[in-house]
C-alpha cells in the first residue's frame, strides 16, 4: 500500500549516481553553463585563484572554474559520492584539465589543504538540512576577502504554457519527491537570507532561465529527472511506474506541447555572490 507522507521521510540524495544520472547532470550543465559562467565573471573569479566547488557531481562546474582560473590556478571539486568523483576525475583527465582535482567527502566535514580564494557550488545547498550552518562551516575554507558564489533552483518558475498536463504532473512529482527526501527545490529564493545568516554581506543576485518550444525543446531533460527519481518516487507514494510510463514520458510531453504550439520553461536558476569580510 502506498502512503502519502506529509513530512520528509529521510534525508538522502534521491537522484542517485547511476551512469545515466551522471550523464544527465552534464546535459543539464550544458544548459546552465552560460549562467554559471556569467555569475563567476560578475563575482570576480580570476586566473590564478584557488577555488573550492562544493557538491561537484560529474565535475562540470569545477571544469568551468578550471577554465577561468587557468593553469596558474587550482580548483578542488568535492562530492561525497564515490561514483561522482570517479566520473569527474575521468573527465578532467580526458580534457587534460590538470589544474582541476576531485576529492571524495563532505566539505563541511573534511579538512582541505590550503585556503581558497573562492567557494562555489551549483544545486548543492538544496540538499543540506541547514544551509546557513553549512555555509558557515564552508567559510572556514575561505581566505578573508574571498568570494562565495552559489546557484540554486527556484522550481516555481518551471512551467509549460499553455499548460501541458503531463509536464505539470512531472513538475509536481519531482517537487514532491525532493521534498520528501529532505531536499528543497526553491533554495534559490532563500540564498539572500542564507548568505546573511552565515555572516556574509547581502549577496548580489541574478536570475536566469531557459524557455523554448517546438521540436527541439528539452523534453528529455524533465523526463530524465523523473527517471532518476522514480526509485524514490514509488516508495514515497508520489507516483507509480505504471502512472509515470517513463519510456514514453518525453514523447508524451512533446506531443502535448506541440499540439498547443506551446513553450516550456526550465527551473529558474538564482545566482548569489558576496565577498567574505571575516
Ligand atoms: C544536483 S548535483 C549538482 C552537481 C554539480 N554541482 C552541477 O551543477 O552539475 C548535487 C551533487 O551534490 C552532492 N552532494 C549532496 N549532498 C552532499 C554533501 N553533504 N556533501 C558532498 N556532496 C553532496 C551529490 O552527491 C551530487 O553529486
Amino acid at each position: 500500500m502506498l502512503v502519502a507522507a506529509q513530512e520528509p521521510i529521510s534525508r538522502f540524495y534521491a537522484p542517485g549516481h547511476s551512469e545515466r544520472e551522471l550523464d544527465r547532470l552534464s546535459t543539464q550543465a550544458r544548459m546552465y553553463e552560460p549562467f554559471t559562467r556569467q555569475l563567476f565573471r560578475e563575482a570576480g573569479l580570476l586566473p590564478g585563484m584557488r577555488v573550492l566547488d562544493v557538491g561537484c557531481g560529474s565535475g562540470d562546474v569545477a571544469l568551468l572554474a578550471g577554465e577561468i582560473v587557468g593553469p596558474t590556478g587550482v580548483v578542488v571539486g568535492v562530492d561525497r559520492a564515490a561514483a561522482a568523483i570517479v566520473r569527474a576525475r575521468a573527465r578532467a583527465k580526458s580534457q587534460r584539465a590538470s589544474n582541476v582535482q576531485f576529492v571524495e567527502g563532505d566539505p563541511t566535514l573534511i579538512s582541505l589543504v590550503g585556503g581558497f580564494d573562492a567557494i562555489v557550488g551549483r544545486l548543492i545547498l538544496m540538499y543540506y538540512a541547514d544551509p546557513i550552518d553549512t555555509l558557515r562551516k564552508l567559510l572556514a575554507h575561505l581566505r578573508p576577502g574571498g568570494i562565495v558564489a552559489f546557484q540554486e533552483f527556484d522550481e516555481n518558475g518551471c512551467k509549460s504554457h499553455p499548460p501541458s498536463p503531463t509536464y505539470q504532473r512531472c513538475v509536481n512529482w519531482i517537487t514532491r519527491t525532493l521534498q520528501l527526501s529532505g531536499a528543497h527545490s526553491s533554495t534559490g529564493l532563500e540564498l539572500y537570507r542564507i548568505f546573511q545568516g552565515a555572516g556574509l554581506p547581502a549577496p548580489v543576485l541574478r536570475l536566469d532561465g531557459a524557455i523554448s518550444g517546438g521540436q527541439s525543446a528539452p523534453y528529455d531533460a524533465l523526463a530524465e529527472v523523473v527517471r532518476s527519481l522514480l526509485p524514490a518516487m514509488e516508495p514515497f507514494g508520489v507516483a507509480t511506474a505504471a502512472e509515470v510510463e517513463i519510456d514514453s514520458l518525453a514523447l508524451r510531453i512533446r506531443d502535448e506541447v506541440l499540439a498547443a504550439n506551446g513553450v516550456v520553461v526550465a527551473p529558474l536558476l538564482v545566482g548569489a555572490w558576496a565577498r567574505h569580510q571575516g
